[in-house]
């Protein structure tokens, strides 16, 4: 007979998981309260995000934890936190904390590239592939070791938005981005990422798109540095 998961354990759901409801809660805050610099299309993108967050989150949607893994670049990990402890988007940084022991810390390429493998990893927080499980939006962290370059990539049929919460970053060389400070990327937008050389860099991320390119989502790099 074969036993299937049910029969083992309940779904977990996320009310039974405060941490993670609250680290929701404070995305949603921020999504909410980030200034949009005058843009209405990032304006819009923030409402988007938002959105999908609260009709998500508001489905009790089911917990289905991604083993923890480390990479290198999570020994990175504390001072990014307590930097961003000191910051203004720090009831995030504390929220995210409750939640470091579950991450599941990932490149995301088949193959790394040179170079990258000690200086950048990605976890994800909601998504189609969970941990919680939320269909219409993927949110997540990336955490870049001091000096990292992160190649020029770009994400077919998804914006994207990526917010400083500890250390600083450049994109594309057109500007400096502290904590507090979004960066916006649309679909197909090709974006290649610096840091500075003495600490690392948290950033939250945001993915909207289609149900079908949000699950199939894989990250492209150009063969072309810029
Ligand atoms: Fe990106």
């Amino acid at each position: 007979m074969t036993m299937l998961q049910e029969d083992i354990a309940p779904d977990l759901r996320l009310k039974d998981c405060p941490d993670w409801g609250y680290l929701f809660r404070e995305f949603y805050e921020l999504y909410r309260f980030l200034p949009s610099g005058g843009s209405p299309r990032i304006r819009s993108h923030q409402r988007t995000v938002r959105e999908a967050l609260r009709r998500g989150v508001s489905k009790n949607p089911v917990v289905a934890p991604q083993p923890p893994a480390d990479k290198p670049v999570t020994a990175h990990l504390k001072r990014a936190l307590d930097l961003g402890r000191e910051q203004n988007l720090a009831p995030v940084v504390r929220a995210l904390e409750s939640v470091t022991p579950l991450l599941s810390w990932q490149y995301g390429y088949e193959k790394v590239p040179k170079g990258l493998s000690g200086g950048y990893a990605y976890a994800e927080l909601c998504g189609p592939h969970g941990p919680v499980v939320i269909d219409e939006v993927i949110l997540g962290v990336v955490l870049f070791a001091p000096g990292c370059t992160y190649p020029a990539h770009a994400h077919k049929g998804i914006t994207e938005s990526y917010i400083c919460l500890s250390g600083a970053v450049s994109e594309n060389h057109q500007g400096v981005y502290a904590p507090g400070s979004m960066i916006f990327n649309p679909p197909e937008h090709l974006h290649r990422i610096t840091v500075g050389d003495r600490d690392p860099a948290l950033l939250a991320y945001a993915w909207i798109g289609d149900r079908g390119d949000l699950s199939d989502q894989k990250m492209v790099f150009t063969r072309k540095g810029r």
